[in-house]
């Protein structure tokens, strides 16, 4: 394969530029009738907190959409991405209410129900974006158990759910699907990730522990208007499916250039799967 950007590293944090890139794509397929039953179940959750909030997109998008006053706590293991969210959330609620915000270092993988809820602080809503696909199926079943016994509403939003489509198709797109969702299932540190099981496991665990589940697909439907996004999302996705499976590496960099020559001319849509869950307590 030829040099990759640092998101396409399998395995490799995720990088600003990447979360910057994907952000307006990102907003635009979030399941906005998800945030109304939300508004609607749970009107002003207050102390919000967003697992694994890179960059803090999840925020800029639903802080306005919510009312009430806000506080938010962006977590995430990354500090590096954690200091680009400085002073880019609003100000305010959709009510005119204030919005505040402060970040924090965390593993999402020790939630507990004491992080969401002492005797002095209660959480009303946690929400990620983009995340659970990273996590593994007892990893999310605490984190369910956790917001369930706290009593807290949760929004998780564009899980992937491996299904990709490239328009127009090509007979190998099947292959690098395939591979790259295997890499996404991949163990790492004896950790087996959930990639596109992710949103099920979620919906089967939030259900479990007793919450009320709603889910919404939310795709990203790329076209024109998108080509660097695209061209970034096909780097990524033909590398780790390259990765994954030794006998694609030598189709890899043909296919890519191909893909990224349609794309670059603006003859490329391409539609990627995610999930979206509201799960009430
Ligand atoms: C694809 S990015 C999404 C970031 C952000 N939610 C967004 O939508 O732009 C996944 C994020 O999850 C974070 N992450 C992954 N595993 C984590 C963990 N175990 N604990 C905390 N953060 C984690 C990464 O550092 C990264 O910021």
């Amino acid at each position: 394969m030829s040099e990759r950007p640092d998101h396409a590293v399998p395995g490799a944090p995720a990088a600003a530029d990447w979360l910057a890139l994907r952000e307006a794509a990102d907003a635009e397929a979030r399941a906005v009738d998800l945030v109304e039953e939300l508004r609607a179940g749970h009107p002003a959750p207050g102390r919000i907190l967003d697992l694994g909030a890179g960059t803090g997109s999840m925020a800029r998008w639903l802080a306005p959409r919510l009312g009430g006053p806000q506080h938010w706590v962006l977590a995430d293991r990354d500090a590096a991405l954690l200091g680009h969210v400085a002073d880019t959330l609003p100000a305010v609620a959709r009510d005119g209410s204030p919005v505040t915000a402060e970040t924090r270092e965390l593993d999402v993988t020790t939630l507990t129900a004491a992080d969401l809820a002492g005797p002095d602080f209660h959480t009303g809503l946690v929400t990620a974006s983009a995340l659970l696909d990273l996590l593994t199926v007892e990893e999310i079943d605490a984190i369910a158990a956790a917001c369930v016994g706290a009593g807290c509403a949760a929004l998780l939003t564009l899980s992937v759910v491996g299904s990709v489509r490239i328009d127009p198709g090509e007979p190998r797109d099947l292959a690098f699907a395939t591979a790259f969702d295997a890499h996404q299932q991949r163990t790492v540190d004896g950790r087996t990730l959930l990639g596109p099981h992710a949103a099920a496991v979620a919906e089967e665990a939030f259900a479990r522990h007793g919450a009320a589940v709603r889910s919404r697909s939310s795709p990203w439907h790329l076209g024109l208007d998108d080509v660097d996004l695209v061209v970034a999302w096909l780097q990524g996705w033909v590398a780790a499916a390259a990765a994954q499976d030794p006998d694609l590496t030598r189709h890899a960099d043909a296919y890519l250039e191909r893909r990224l020559e349609a794309a670059e001319q603006g003859r490329l849509r391409v539609t990627v799967g995610h999930l979206d869950l509201l799960a009430l307590p």
